[in-house]
C-alpha cells in the first residue's frame, strides 16, 4: 500500500471511516468523501494526526458531476489514483406494500448508481495503475431481505455490476472486489429512509453484537493485497448465502422469523 492512492466514497462514518485509517495506517494516500462538511473535517483532523496524508472532499456520489470532479481534484493533489472503493452507501426500512416507489430509486440512486459513476471516472486511472475497484455490497446483495427491498436490489444490482465489470478487466490487470459485510456496527441503520423517503433516526437490531467496522475493514484490506473476487463476512453472513443457494424455500421462513423479531417489525404476526 505504499504510497498507493485510495479513493473511498462515504468515508465520514462507519466502514468507509475504518476504511480510511486502516489503508492510511497501511500506508496509502486516502481521498475520501461525503456529504456533510464538518463530519469530512472532523474525520481528516483525525487522519492527520495519525499521520495519514488525506483529502476530504464534499461530493454526493448520485450526483454524477460531483464524482467527476472527485477524482479530477485526487488526479489534481496525487497525480495517481490505485485503488476505488465504493462504500457510500444507504438503506431503508418498510415494507414495499407500505413504501413510495421513491425511496427505492433513492436507494438505488445512492447505492448503484454511485457506484457506476465514480468507477466511470476513477476506470482510465485505475486501470494505468493496473489497481483496484472494490465495491462494499453485502449478504443482502446475495439474498434479499423483507423491509429492505429497495436496499436488497441496489445490492443484488452492485453484485452483477462488478461481476460483468471483473470479467471485462480479465485481461486488463484490473482487480475488481465484491466486498459483502454482514450486519456490522455503523450509523447505516439510524439513517435508514422510511416508507416516505423520512429519516428513521432510531435502530431495530442491537448495534453491540455486530462486527466492528474496524474488522471489516481489515479483512477488506486483506482481500484486496490478495486480489479476492469476493469476500463474505460474518458465520451468519456466509450460512445465509450458502443456504440460500440450495434450500430457497426453507430460507424465505428462516429470514421472515429473524427479521419479524427486529424492535416494531411490521413482518410481526
Ligand atoms: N453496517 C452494516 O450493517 C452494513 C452491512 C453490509 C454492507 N454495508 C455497506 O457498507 C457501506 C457503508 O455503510 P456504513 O454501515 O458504514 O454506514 P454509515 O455509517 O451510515 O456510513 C455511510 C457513509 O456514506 C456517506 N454517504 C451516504 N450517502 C452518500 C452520498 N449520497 N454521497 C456520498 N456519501 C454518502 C455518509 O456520509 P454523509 O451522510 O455525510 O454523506 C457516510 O460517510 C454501505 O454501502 C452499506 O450498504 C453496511
Amino acid at each position: 500500500m505504499q504510497k498507493r492512492v485510495v479513493l473511498i466514497t462515504g468515508g465520514s462514518s462507519g466502514i468507509g471511516r475504518a476504511l480510511a485509517f486502516t489503508f492510511g495506517r497501511a500506508g496509502a494516500r486516502i481521498a475520501f468523501t461525503g456529504r456533510t462538511e464538518s463530519s469530512l473535517q472532523q474525520v481528516s483532523n483525525e487522519l492527520t494526526a495519525a499521520g495519514i496524508e488525506n483529502l476530504p472532499l464534499v461530493a454526493d456520489v448520485a450526483i454524477r458531476a460531483d464524482n467527476e470532479r472527485v477524482v479530477q481534484a485526487v488526479i489534481a493533489r496525487f497525480g495517481q489514483l490505485d485503488i476505488l472503493i465504493n462504500n457510500a452507501g444507504i438503506t431503508m426500512r418498510s415494507l414495499f406494500a407500505d413504501a413510495d416507489p421513491e425511496v427505492l430509486r433513492r436507494v438505488m440512486d445512492i447505492n448503484f448508481f454511485g457506484t457506476v459513476y465514480a468507477t466511470h471516472y476513477a476506470l482510465p486511472y485505475i486501470r494505468q495503475a493496473k489497481g483496484s475497484v472494490i465495491g462494499i455490497s453485502s449478504i443482502a446483495g446475495f439474498r434479499g431481505l423483507p423491509v429492505r427491498s429497495g436496499y436488497s436490489a441496489s445490492k443484488f444490482a452492485m453484485n452483477g455490476f462488478l461481476e460483468a465489470l471483473r470479467t471485462e478487466m480479465l485481461y486488463e490487470g484490473v482487480h475488481v472486489l465484491t466486498a459483502c459485510p454482514g450486519f456490522t456496527a455503523s450509523n447505516i441503520r439510524f439513517t435508514a429512509l422510511g416508507k416516505n423517503g423520512q429519516v428513521t433516526g432510531d435502530t431495530v437490531r442491537d448495534e453491540t453484537s455486530m462486527m466492528s467496522a474496524e474488522e471489516v475493514a481489515d479483512r477488506i484490506l486483506t482481500a484486496t493485497r490478495q486480489r479476492k473476487r469476493t469476500l463474505i463476512l460474518t458465520t451468519q453472513g456466509r450460512l445465509t448465502v450458502f443456504l440460500n443457494k440450495w434450500l430457497p424455500g426453507l430460507m424465505d421462513k428462516l429470514v421472515y422469523n429473524t427479521l419479524a423479531k427486529e424492535k416494531d417489525s411490521p413482518l410481526k404476526r
